[in-house]
């Protein structure tokens, strides 16, 4: 399945977006998460969420003008006081969305606090589309309480999986009742890592930008590896594959 997300932009998004004709064989969803000022001020991304009737308009023009299924993922409100997300799936289920997934906090919380699974569950209960539920997954257990608690179709996992892609297998270990997951070997995750940051390489034909931009990831992924204190320190300052794969080299050799 491949989907393609719009970030909701009322500001010429039609032309910009230049919708129907290109897309096809793909689900479209629309984000009113993006918390980026920039985008938010305009009235974009969760900026929409100040303008649910802009939202709602612009939703359908979308659902309208394409012959797919569109989704669509949002927070729960602007702020604490304006949490519509109970009301606006309604509307989003009635103009024809074909799934919902909600962020759990509202765009003034940006990622602090906790998210709310109180109103995903109401959320869920208020429409007949699949809602997925999105905020603070981190593990199996997290997952099964998601389902349990909040009957969710679905859940989607954010920042948990940063530093640890193989959180997935993980947690579908966890749910299948499979044997305990013993997680990754030292070498099975610089491995893994590896793997991540040639991909990243080939990926963009430029090797000292895959670098620069597989930083955070590195240093997502070295946070607490035993004793890659000066490694991690290392592969912030590389800036190609050589002096990346010396460090690797070094790496492998400590364990
Ligand atoms: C670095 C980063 C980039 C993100 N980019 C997007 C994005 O492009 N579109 C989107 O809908 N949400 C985006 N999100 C929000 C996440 O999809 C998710 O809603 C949020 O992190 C809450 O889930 P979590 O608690 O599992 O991280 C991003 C989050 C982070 C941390």
């Amino acid at each position: 399945m491949a989907f393609r997300s719009l970030a909701i932009m009322p500001n010429h998004w039609q032309q910009r977006h230049k919708l129907p004709s290109k897309i096809n064989r793909m689900s479209l969803t629309s984000t009113g998460v993006a918390r980026s000022k920039k985008v938010a001020y305009k009235g974009g991304g969760s900026g929409a969420l100040k303008d649910p009737e802009a939202l709602i308009r612009m939703t359908e023009a979308v659902v309208k003008a394409v012959d797919l299924p569109v989704t669509v993922k949002t927070r729960t409100g602007w702020d604490h006081e304006t949490r519509i997300i109970v009301q606006l799936a309604r509307e989003l289920e009635s103009i024809g969305i074909k799934a919902l997934t909600v962020h759990g906090r509202t765009r003034a919380q940006m990622y602090k606090g906790e998210a709310d699974w109180d109103i995903i569950g109401q959320v869920k209960q208020a429409v007949d589309i699949p809602v997925i539920g999105n905020g603070d997954i981190k593990c199996g257990d997290d997952v099964r309480r998601a389902f349990d608690d909040y009957q969710v179709d679905a859940v989607m996992i954010g920042r948990a999986a940063i530093g640890k892609p193989w959180l997935f297998r993980e947690v579908k270990n966890s749910l299948t009742g499979e044997a305990a997951d013993a997680g990754l070997s030292y070498h099975e995750r610089l491995d893994a890592i590896k793997a991540h940051y040639l991909d990243s390489v080939a990926y963009k034909q430029d090797e000292r930008i895959a670098t620069l931009e597989m930083r955070k990831h590195f240093s997502a992924y070295f946070k607490g590896f035993p004793g890659a204190g000066k490694m991690r320190a290392a592969l912030m300052q590389a800036s190609s594959v050589k002096e990346v794969m010396s460090v690797f080299a070094a790496l492998q050799q400590t364990a």
